[in-house]
């Protein structure tokens, strides 16, 4: 009997790629595509670039949200992949270990903080955080859960009653009890709610995703001591901002941070595997699994399999063997170098900031008002970033997106195996767009028109 070829079934259907979608999968989904032009179909991806079925070449600035760290089809991390499967490992045995969780778990260990002793590995970034909120409502005998504005931390019930954007939230109702919300940046805030000493969990993004917050001075050193102070667990979300992503194998190391909880995913699938994990202090993971009979009191089935655990294996050695994290650093100095210009040459950028290879471009309404300017935020606000987006995609493929809904923010969160002449031309392509965005042509105003309903960042 014949194996299925994918090659054939792919060259059977070809061009179908939209209409499966909307057809199967959601419709909505591809309305946005092709109201925004971004209804490409995609044939070849490598490291940073993508093409289309034209055989056109686009910059990839997003990296899958940062799933890509170690760049799209990372040969070497495929080339562990193939071994795993061809190694016949034993793998899921229910009851019984391998010996790749153990291993991929001891490497995480191994470059983390000593506070972090012990791993429970997810499918996913929301399952990571999950279990952290689970886990810490366990080890603390406390039911409250403090979290930021803005927050962002996954769409699953407990993650998203972490989450401090209404537009995820609304409709989904009655969430979690016992979340309560906090300004990010705001330690008076956090101090009045750790206080009553009984919130189980603050859990924060280091560098926030949705708008790319960073951080005041002082700011999550100081929620770490609030939360020894009053016995509450200190979560830091690295989901996104791990794996080199700011410069930093994780972005905690920037302020010496020693997290009680530390949600991971995203990068450490190599871009292929889906796989997450909960890093935790040893007091926190013995007082949840505390006898025999606790033993698997939290846990999925697939969550530590076998090509999950190779696939992260090879993500870390990839990142050490590549000097990606020392990349991520050198290369987000010189996005900030050639873009933080614009604050001051083109009135309607308000902010440019990054930290690594997380980077953001942030617009405000001109001193002088313009009236495009005003007649857009009208329409929707953060309406003026997409009309920066667009023709960063259409006329300059480049792959960006905007960081938030009514947000009018421009994120990028490239693979960190992007070349500096790719730094160079998005920061040129950048500049050519939000000048003719500024001026807004009546076809971008048409555009803005038929897109408001359409885009959510
Ligand atoms: C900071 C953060 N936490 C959690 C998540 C959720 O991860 P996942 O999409 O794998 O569930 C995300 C996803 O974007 C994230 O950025």
């Amino acid at each position: 009997m014949d194996a299925l070829s994918l090659r054939g079934l792919l060259d059977q259907r070809r061009g179908e790629d939209l209409d499966l979608w909307a057809r199967t999968i959601n419709p909505q989904f591809v309305r946005v595509l092709r109201t925004i032009d971004f209804d490409r179909t995609w044939t070849r991806a490598e490291g940073a670039y993508l093409w289309d079925a034209d055989g056109k070449r686009y910059l990839d600035m997003l990296g899958g949200f940062g799933m890509y760290n170690v760049g799209r089809n990372n040969p070497r991390v495929r080339a562990a992949l193939v071994e795993a499967l061809e190694l016949e490992t034993p793998g899921m045995l229910a009851m019984g270990v391998t010996a790749l969780p153990g291993l991929l778990a001891e490497a995480l260990l191994a470059r983390t903080p000593a506070r972090l002793e012990r791993c429970l590995f997810t499918n996913s970034g929301t399952e990571a955080v999950e279990a952290a909120l689970k886990l810490g409502r366990a080890a603390t005998r406390r039911s409250r859960v403090v979290y930021t504005d803005h927050a962002f931390h996954g769409l699953t019930l407990g993650s998203l009653s972490a989450n401090g954007n209404p537009e995820f939230t609304e409709r989904f109702g009655p969430l979690l009890p016992g979340f309560e919300r906090v300004p990010f940046g705001d330690l008076e805030a956090l101090e009045a709610e750790l206080r009553r000493e009984d919130v189980a969990v603050f859990i924060v993004e280091p560098i926030q995703g949705k708008g790319v917050g960073i951080p005041p001075p002082g700011y999550l050193e100081g929620a770490q001591e609030l939360c020894r102070r009053y016995g509450t667990l200190f979560c830091v979300d690295e989901v996104q901002t791990g794996f080199g992503r700011t410069g930093k194998l994780f972005a905690f190391e920037h302020w010496g941070l020693e997290p009680d909880l530390v949600p991971i995913a995203k990068s450490l699938s190599g871009g292929y595997v889906p796989v997450g994990a909960l890093l935790m202090s040893r007091a926190v993971h013995e007082a949840v699994y505390d006898s025999m009979e606790n033993a698997v009191v939290h846990g999925s089935t697939f969550a530590p399999n076998e090509l999950a655990m190779a696939a992260g294996l090879a993500t870390l050695h990839e990142l050490d063997e590549q000097g990606l994290v020392e990349r991520a650093a050198t290369l987000g100095e010189r996005l900030l170098e050639l873009t933080r210009p614009l604050v001051h040459e083109l009135e309607v950028v308000r902010d440019v900031r990054g930290l690594g290879l997380i980077w953001a471009i942030e617009f405000g309404e001109p001193r002088s008002g313009r009236i495009a300017w005003r007649m857009i935020e009208r329409v929707q606000p953060g309406l003026f970033a997409q009309l920066v987006v667009q023709p960063l995609f259409s006329e300059h493929r480049i792959l960006t997106q905007v960081a938030g809904h009514r947000m009018a923010v421009v994120k990028v969160l490239p693979p960190l195996v992007i070349g500096e002449e790719d730094i160079e031309e998005f920061a040129e392509a950048l500049r050519a767009a939000v000048k003719r965005a500024r001026r807004m042509p009546s076809s971008l105003a048409k555009f803005a028109l038929t897109a408001a309903g359409a885009i959510r960042g």
